[in-house]
């Protein structure tokens, strides 16, 4: 069938439809001349149908029934895109030899597609021809061909029109909008120890990547490369590492180009500083490499600990910058050239010596034990010997001294303080014993007798215009009355105090002098004699002998031995029943007087020392004649503890009978148990 090529030209569609604006869409009808009649003889029909970049044409038949032929030589319907044949269509049927589209869908390779219609002569029966629809389709890049190069290196995101690629963090897009490089350079390893390999090891490296590797140690460090597990870097039979490349470079030399695919030997750098670098190009999928460093520096020798001494940490090398202290075994210290150090610790320098030496655990020395005032100190461990462990004992100076508490042991501690056994660092004390008497027990100042040397070694004389006494309770304070000393109460180091003399004249005695005088604040200077008490403490100590020890004071069984009738004994140099203070020490031995009868003597004569209070012990005979008198205030009424043997002050010469010893009337004493409290607080606080 033959018809004009002019109708032919009416009845196409114009298949260009290239209109630039996206998405305008694309698509259209195609069909054989005359259509749905049949189609004329010779005729030659193209059409070229374009689809914008990044889109497909589809093109599938509605209707197809050409003259078929052998390989469609007469009549066809040929698809092709550029030079490139996709399809030649003929007949009604798909045959051996031709082809008919059926339901078959035809894509374009690219984005245009090329349709030709043709047909010869022909007398058979009339063909109908074809209709064709196509439209423009996007291309989804991203879908990868089997074998083929996928489009992105990482990851793949397909438009309507395109796609793009983007990488994993750690990357980069390169120029070419596909490959992604590592961003691998500038990696900097300061352990001693490390692993180092190729991005992604074991999985192929990254393209077109520059990764650097800087391995920094402190100077005086070697470091050491192994390659470990895997090597596989592009390469090529001729070139040395044309494409793919590792290199490792110090101050000094460099090793490689490196590549292939055998482990290359472990490299020792002889250096503290090390970079490696690696270089890829834009291909190849190799796995890379692994590098495993170590580093060593000159080992310092081993430390040896000193005798009692420990090193720690104990470890089998020790390299830079390896410290090492020394600790001391309790009761040696640290020492360094004779100077003694707190801690110690040596450091490990870069050329393999310790920066210092080895300090000496040397054993800790108390030193000379202090002198014991009033005692000695005897070495047990052997003469001299001070150090840790030695053992010391203390004594107090036989017969006049004890110590106050403790035994005396004290042993050289681990902190170099002479220790005693219940851990007290300070000294013991060694105290005089209190009331011991030369006298033979069984004796009058008024009415008594004169006292032998060391009778009475606690008795004080106050000497001054008027006479009076005390008596000493320490080696640093003296008991008295409180109106003995009441006027000079302002003016303490005015007292003249003697001690250890029986001759009141003597000039043989013990002087004392006073630092502080303290008067009962419950003592009402010229108003009676209640709480007539006082205290004088010494500004030295004094030493105590034969002659010179203090009386105690009363316990707490003191009470038992002053009942009615207990004899007391009072001492001093006041009147005697001559008329005048007496010269040498006189004594007399008094019963005790029952309190209430002892009042109402006084209350019976109305007498100017007033009342007898609680505060008050009476002491005398019923019938007179032995007594205290003027001149023996403050002196001390003793009495013997049958227990101890030890003689206690149960009174103070306080007041009396205006004529001494008269029948009917007692000598009356402070009572000091009421004033036990009082006095050990004044003691002990001052
Ligand atoms: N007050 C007198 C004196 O200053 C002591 C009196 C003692 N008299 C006596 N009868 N006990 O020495």
């Amino acid at each position: 069938m033959r018809l004009l090529i002019l109708l032919g030209l009416l009845w196409g569609f114009s298949a260009a439809l290239q209109d630039p604006k996206w998405p305008e869409p694309v698509f259209g009808r195609l069909a054989s001349p005359g259509f749905p009649g049949e189609y004329p003889n010779n005729q030659e029909k193209r059409w070229a149908l374009t689809a914008p970049p990044g889109y497909r044409l589809r093109l599938y038949f509605t209707h197809f029934h050409l003259e078929p032929s052998y390989r469609c030589e007469y009549d066809f319907v040929k698809l092709s895109a550029g030079t490139r044949l996709l399809a030649t269509l003929c007949g009604r049927e798909t045959t051996d030899t031709e082809r008919a589209p059926g339901n078959d869908s035809f894509y374009s390779p690219g984005s245009s597609l090329d349709v030709t219609f043709r047909s010869d002569y022909s007398n058979e029966k009339p063909f109908s021809g074809f209709e064709a629809f196509y439209a423009a389709e996007d291309v989804d890049e991203c879908l990868q061909p089997p074998g083929g190069t996928p489009p992105c290196d990482h990851h793949c995101h397909n438009h309507l029109g395109g796609f793009y690629c983007s990488c994993r963090a750690g990357y980069a897009l390169q120029r070419d909008r596909r490959t992604c490089s590592a961003l691998c350079s500038g990696q900097v390893f300061t352990g001693r120890s490390g692993v180092l390999s190729s991005p992604e090891y074991p999985r192929p490296y990254p393209k077109l990547s520059r990764c650097t590797y800087s391995i920094r140690l402190e100077e005086g460090f070697s470091i050491t490369l192994d390659f470990v597990e895997s090597f596989d870097v592009e390469a090529h039979p001729d070139t040395q590492c044309p494409y793919d490349s590792l290199k490792i470079q110090t101050d000094k030399e460099e090793w490689g180009p490196l590549c292939g695919n055998t482990l290359p030997r472990r490299i020792e750098t002889k250096s503290h500083a090390v970079t490696v670098t690696f270089v890829t190009d834009d291909s190849g999928d190799h796995t890379g490499w692994r590098i495993r460093y170590s580093s060593t520096a000159r080992p310092c020798p081993d430390p040896v600990a000193p005798p009692h001494g420990r090193i720690s940490p104990v470890q089998a090398a020790y390299v830079l910058r390896d410290r090492v202290s020394v600790a001391c075994e309790p009761g040696y210290e640290l020492l360094q050239g004779q100077l003694p150090l707190k801690s110690f610790v040596a450091v490990c320098r870069k050329d393999g010596s310790w920066d210092q030496p080895m300090p000496e655990c040397s054993i800790v020395d108390c030193g000379p034990p202090e002198d014991l005032p009033s005692g000695r100190v005897e070495y047990v461990t052997g003469p001299e010997v001070t150090t840790y462990r030695a053992a010391i004992q203390y004594r107090c100076n036989e017969t006049f001294y004890a110590m106050r508490a403790g035994d005396g042991k004290y042993v050289c501690a681990a902190d170099g303080f002479w220790t005693s056994s219940k851990g007290e660092k300070s000294l013991p004390a060694c105290e005089p014993v209190c009331g011991l008497s030369a006298r033979a027990t069984g004796g009058r100042i008024y009415g008594g007798q004169a006292a032998k040397p060391g009778d009475f070694p606690w008795q004080v004389l106050l000497a001054g215009e008027g006479i009076a006494a005390g008596a000493l309770l320490s080696d640093k304070w003296v008991l008295t009355a409180a109106h003995a000393v009441y006027e000079k109460r302002e003016d303490a180091p005015a007292l003249d105090i003697r001690m250890g003399t029986l001759n009141r004249r003597s000039r043989h005695y013990t002087q004392a002098r006073a630092e502080a005088v303290f008067i009962h604040e419950g003592y009402a200077h010229g108003a009676g004699f209640d709480h007539d008490i006082a205290l004088i403490k010494l500004k030295d100590k004094v030493a105590v002998n034969g002659n010179v020890r203090p009386i105690c004071l009363p316990g707490s069984a003191a009470e038992a031995f002053m009942r009615p009738d207990a004899i007391g004994t009072a001492s001093g140099w006041g009147v005697t029943q001559r008329g005048f203070p007496a010269l040498s020490l006189m004594f007399v031995d008094v019963p005790v007087v029952d309190h209430q009868r002892c009042r109402e003597a006084y209350e019976r004569q109305r007498h100017p020392g007033g009342r007898v209070t609680a505060n008050m012990l009476c002491a005398g005979l019923e019938g007179g004649g032995r007594d205290s008198c003027r001149g023996d205030s403050g002196g001390a009424l003793v009495f013997l503890d049958n227990e101890t043997e030890r003689w206690f002050v149960g009174g103070i010469v306080s007041w009396g009978a205006i004529h001494c010893g008269a029948a009917g009337q007692y000598g009356v004493y402070t009572k000091v148990m009421n004033y036990i409290p009082w006095i050990e607080n004044i003691i002990h606080n001052f």
